[in-house]
């Protein structure tokens, strides 16, 4: 039987990711930043591990009690609305250290051993933010476009050693946690000059599109990514991100 680590597995598109694996028979190991019971279908198939991806120490630790596994989901990460001038550079940093360094230092522990056992797939969560631009994501977009190249290029090298390394490019789900997963305030992102161009893109978004990307939509997409063994690199995920490709 096989088995699956997810990051993120809290909310979202990673609960669902998870529930799909566990669904098609796979074991699941459920990584989340603060486990808690309550959250999961009772099952001798699901494991809950407790994983920051920004932690070294963290990820050394789940990876130690996670055992041998076939597939990693790197679905982990964190929003970022805003003006680039209004932005820190310590969100920015911040960001990048969850969806960027968070998703190579993850990548860099389960090498080895795929590397070794000659199989396994890595599947990272982008954002349909890097197939065409959105104003107002620059940082979100960037520490997602970073992984887009990381993700292509390691392809190559780990297809050596029949490892696979595949992008999902989910599109915009107003269901998941995602918009309030973040400390800033709207007023201190979007100064006063940007208000007039800001409000209306805001508000489109919050009546909802009528396009948008479910969580099933993405669970989907990655269990195909990990279940691919061509070199289909890129799998979008939602119906906006695959007219954005079209
Ligand atoms: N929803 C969208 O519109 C959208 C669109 C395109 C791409 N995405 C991407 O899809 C992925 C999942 O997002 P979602 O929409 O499902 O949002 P979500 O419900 O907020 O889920 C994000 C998950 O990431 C976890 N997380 C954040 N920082 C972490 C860290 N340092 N270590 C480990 N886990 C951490 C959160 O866990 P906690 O419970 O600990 O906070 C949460 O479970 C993200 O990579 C996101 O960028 C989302």
């Amino acid at each position: 039987m096989k088995t699956v680590l997810i990051t993120g597995r809290s909310s979202g598109y990673g609960l669902e990711t998870a529930r799909h694996f566990h669904a098609m028979g796979w074991n699941v190991i459920a990584t989340m930043r603060n486990p808690r019971e309550g959250i999961r279908p009772k099952s001798d198939r699901i494991r809950l591990l407790p994983l920051d991806v920004t932690s070294p120490e963290s990820i050394t630790a789940a990876i130690g009690a996670a055992g041998p596994i076939d597939v990693l989901v790197n679905n982990a990460g964190i929003g970022m609305l805003g003006a680039l001038e209004a932005t820190s550079m310590a969100k920015t940093r911040e960001i990048f250290e969850t969806n960027t360094f968070g998703v190579i230092a993850m990548t860099q522990a389960v090498i080895p051993h795929f590397r070794a056992r000659r199989s396994g797939a890595i599947v990272n969560v982008t954002s349909s933010a890097t197939l065409a631009p959105f104003p107002l994501v620059s940082v979100y977009t960037a520490s997602k476009a970073a992984i887009e190249g990381f993700t292509g290029s390691l392809a190559l090298e780990l297809r050596h050693f029949n490892v696979h390394a595949k992008l999902v490019e989910p599109g915009y789900g107003p269901t998941t946690r995602f918009a309030q997963n973040t400390d800033v305030k709207f007023e201190d992102v979007i100064p006063q000059p940007y208000q007039s161009f800001a409000n209306p893109i805001f508000a489109a978004f919050a009546e909802r599109p009528a396009v948008f990307t479910t969580e099933a939509d993405v669970a989907d997409g990655v269990w195909r990514a990990a279940n691919d063994t061509s070199d289909q690199l890129r799998f979008p995920a939602g119906p906006d991100a695959v007219a954005l490709v079209n």
